[in-house]
């Protein structure tokens, strides 16, 4: 069923998941009400949390289950806020009830998952997107920026990475069948990232694995279930571009910065405290000019889901976008079990 809102008041909402690791729950609801909507339940399977949900949001409906929640209450758009492995079973009930849905990121684990939330919301008229906030950190906007000055000239590589060497930690991060496996978290924004920058349509994905040593401690929480200790992505495009992506518990002498972008006139490295741009010069000469990181400006997700219910404005992170980097990293598990590259479905 089809609604029409004037105003984005008028678009009731709630959240799925309001864990206490980094309090998302309260930063989506807050964040959507900043954005103009209404906060007006939340389902949590932990009674502990759902009462602190009371607390920060006094008279707010309280629901066990999604089931409970779609049963009883009229809330228009759901964000879901779990582990990832139960992202698209929520995502699903959601949208196959008529009801927009925003998934944390990342939007599920395999592509099919993916696929089946798009063709259901088609289904039945309703948005899903996924909560890309850090589409708009302020070194993102600031690498595009320079970018399309034509700072960096033409794009040749990008190189991600993340971690070092140390034991992963007893949260649930940690299991692969619950995270997906090391590459969903970070490594879902840092290719968001940069697809972003390479817009040419990926060709083929080489996946690489090393597993066995944090799950073989003695103290190793998920025991076989942990992730891999390291895990790579290769992504290769139609236009010779790549992307090479690491997230790593083994490496102790890690580079500096997250993302290094590499160009035909300049090196641009991405780190936590701000970036440095090396520019090639006439004669073997360089120049580098550092600068800090800009003010991320992530509420502009929620501004634009509202914007796209109440006006029409064209929806920013996509079900189709928030799939692309899902399936470069289902393509790259399955590559690494493989031992070769794989084309893509969906360029
Ligand atoms: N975008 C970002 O910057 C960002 C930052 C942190 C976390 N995240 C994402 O948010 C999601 C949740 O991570 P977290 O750190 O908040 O985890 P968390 O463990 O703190 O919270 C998850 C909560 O979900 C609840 N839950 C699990 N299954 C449920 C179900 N079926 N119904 C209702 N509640 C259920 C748990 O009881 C728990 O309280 C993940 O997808 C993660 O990647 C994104």
């Amino acid at each position: 069923m089809k609604k029409t809102y004037t105003y984005p008041s008028e678009i009731t909402v709630g959240v799925v998941g309001y864990g206490g690791a980094f309090n998302m729950g309260r930063q989506h609801l807050k964040e959507m009400q900043a954005a103009g909507m209404t906060p007006v339940a939340v389902v949590e399977i932990d009674p502990a949390r759902l009462a602190v949900a009371t607390q920060d949001f006094p008279g707010i409906e309280t629901y066990g289950s999604v089931e409970e929640m779609l049963a009883k209450s009229a809330v228009d758009l759901v964000t879901v806020i779990t582990p990832h492995n139960t992202h698209a079973a929520l995502g699903l009930q959601i949208v196959a009830a008529g009801r927009h849905c925003v998934l944390e990121k990342p939007m599920a684990v395999t592509t099919e998952e993916c696929d089946a939330m798009i063709a259901a919301a088609r289904d039945t008229g309703v948005v899903v997107s996924t909560y890309h906030n850090r589409h708009w950190d302020g070194w993102i906007l600031r690498a595009n920026e320079l970018f399309r000055a034509g700072v960096f000239g033409d794009i040749v590589r990008i190189d991600l990475r993340m971690g070092v060497h140390g034991r992963p930690g007893d949260w649930w991060r940690s299991s692969r069948s619950i995270s997906g496996g090391i590459l969903y978290d970070w490594g879902v924004h840092l290719l968001e990232y940069s697809l972003q920058l390479i817009t040419a349509p990926v060709t083929e994905v080489s996946g690489y694995a090393s597993s066995g040593y944090w799950a073989g401690q003695p103290d190793a929480k998920w025991g076989a279930d942990t992730n891999d200790d390291e895990a790579q992505a290769t992504v290769r495009f139609a236009s010779g571009q790549r992307v090479n992506l690491t997230i790593t518990q083994l490496d102790g002498m890690p580079e500096r910065g997250f993302m290094k972008i590499v160009g035909t006139k300049a090196t641009h490295v991405i780190d936590w405290n701000g970036s440095e741009t090396v520019t090639g010069q006439a004669g073997g000469r360089f120049t580098t000019e550092r600068a800090p990181n800009p003010k991320a400006e992530g509420e502009k997700f929620y501004q634009n889901i509202a914007a796209h219910l109440t006006t029409g404005e064209p929806l920013v992170i996509t079900g189709e976008w928030a799939r692309r980097p899902i399936h470069i990293l289902d393509l790259a598990a399955q590559s690494a079990k493989a031992g070769r590259a794989l084309p893509v479905k969906y360029a």
